[in-house]
């Protein structure tokens, strides 16, 4: 079987269905709660997984997948498993599991194209377009319709994103460089009126890496925080758009990004990269600008 794919974030959900259920012709297959665990040891370029779906029979899912940004193309096969826990458990112990990937799916489906508005633990939510193109096709068909509900349903360029939910997942273990040049920035916070030392460190997606510390000030409204010290280094070193964030403070509890500074972060970094919020010998805990400023005002309001 053979796919012509898309997959993009999605900054406004509610719109996005609201448009996908106005397609003239559109099925509403309603909501999928759906649980894909991938297992390691494949070969160069072959992905394996588990796919276990509440009130449906599993299935495993051996595919190869291009890794084009656009529209992508994708060679798969479905074979039914009855006893999923026990296949799991044995191709687990054979080949070790890669990542678990949690989702719920709202399944919709327009002319052989189906319409995933995907809610994935931990990443955010997305839309997926897959055209099940028939053994003969030339693909021109299915390309058309996936061009077709991009436009319908609002997809611009900056929302595609390439590579599985499962890569997404393993991406977001914090970088620890950038984990270590927010912290040196934290020890040098100036911050005697708070008493609370916070540091901030970006990567770009060009791979160069900026920190800033807060500085405070005895009039205390001229205080700054350590996200906008550290944009502000970036922008001095040429500028955006920001791949990764890390927010170290040197306090026991989870000290998360201030509102003005989600708006800051807003304008350099996609709603899918990963923030990691790093304490004293706290685990990091990693969030999105999905979750930290949902239905955001952005540049694209200006356009
Ligand atoms: N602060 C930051 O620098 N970043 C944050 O994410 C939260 C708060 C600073 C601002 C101020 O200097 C101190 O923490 C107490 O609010």
């Amino acid at each position: 079987m053979r796919n012509v794919e898309l997959k993009a974030i999605d900054p406004d959900p509610e719109r996005t269905l609201a448009a996908a259920l106005a397609l003239e012709g559109v099925r509403d297959a309603g909501l999928l709660v759906q649980r894909d665990t991938y297992f390691a040891g494949t070969r160069e370029g072959r992905r394996l997984k588990l796919r276990e779906e509440e009130g449906h029979e599993a299935v495993l899912i051996p595919y190869a997948r291009p890794d084009d940004p656009a529209v992508r193309v994708s060679d798969y096969a479905l074979v039914g498993v009855p006893d999923p826990g026990a296949l799991c458990d044995a191709l687990g112990e054979a080949l070790g599991v890669r990542v678990v990937v949690d989702k719920r799916r709202r399944l919709l489906e327009w002319k052989a194209v189906r319409i995933h508005l995907d809610e994935v633990e931990g990443l955010g939510r997305f839309v997926e377009l897959e055209a099940v193109a028939p053994p003969d096709s030339d693909l021109s068909v299915e390309r058309e319709r996936v061009t077709r509900l991009r436009d319908a349903l609002g997809i611009g360029d900056d929302a595609l994103r390439e590579g599985s939910y499962s890569d997404a997942l393993l991406a977001r273990e914090p970088e620890p460089e950038l984990v270590a040049m927010a912290r040196a920035a934290a020890a040098n916070a100036y911050a005697p009126y708070s008493g609370l030392a916070v540091g901030a460190a970006v990567r770009t997606a060009d791979g160069r890496r900026y920190a800033g510390a807060n500085v405070e000030n005895a009039a205390y409204p001229q205080s700054q925080c350590a996200e906008a010290s550290a944009l502000g280094a970036m922008v001095a070193g040429g500028g955006g758009p920001v791949a990764e964030v890390v927010v170290a403070a040197d306090a026991a509890g989870l000290v998360t990004p201030c509102g003005g500074c989600r708006q800051r972060l807003r304008e350099f970094t996609p709603a899918d990269a990963p923030i990691h919020l790093v304490g004293a010998g706290r685990v990091p805990r990693s969030t999105s600008l999905a979750e930290l400023l949902p239905l955001a005002f952005g540049p694209a309001a200006l356009a």
